[in-house]
């Protein structure tokens, strides 16, 4: 899946999604709700932490914060990918980062297969308790999602 376009890739997405709640409409009686549309199914999460696969342990986002953070105060929140680093090879490399507390994009970070390695610090801000999600996408393996609770 090389040269993969993530606004190409989104708009697709959203099209399919549009296009099939339309002809499940006219379809049948029964319709579906953008809000039942799965648009992460396409999303590769570990399945079992205690026993994850090779595959699981380069892609998976590993995340880690300072232990003792502030309401509302900047701290530094490091994303790797893979517990075992993820390549980053002109073949095989990291293409993006996405960070999110709940809903709201905290950060995208692009990469190209000349940066060395597939991690990076960002800063970001929590009040009291936050869903942490970060995406990524690889080359090769597709989009990879970790999601984690981060509180105050
Ligand atoms: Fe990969």
């Amino acid at each position: 899946m090389q040269g993969f376009d993530r606004r190409k890739f989104l708009k697709t997405v959203g099209i399919s999604a549009v296009t099939a709640g339309l002809a499940t409409t006219v379809g049948s009686l029964k319709s579906v709700s953008a809000d039942e549309v799965d648009w992460f199914q396409n999303v590769n999460r570990v399945k079992d932490p205690l026993n994850k696969t090779p595959k699981e342990k380069g892609h998976a986002p590993v995340v880690q914060w300072p232990v003792n953070i502030k309401n509302g105060e900047p701290f530094n929140l490091d994303i790797q990918i893979g517990e075992n680093l993820h390549p980053m090879t002109p073949n095989h490399y990291i293409q993006w980062v996405e960070a999110y507390m709940g809903t709201d994009l905290v950060s995208l970070i692009e990469f190209s297969p000349l940066c060395p390695q597939a991690k990076v610090t960002i800063s970001v801000a929590v009040k009291e308790v936050s869903t942490l999600r970060i995406l990524t996408h690889c080359n090769l393996h597709g989009i990879w999602e970790t999601v984690k609770t981060v509180s105050v």
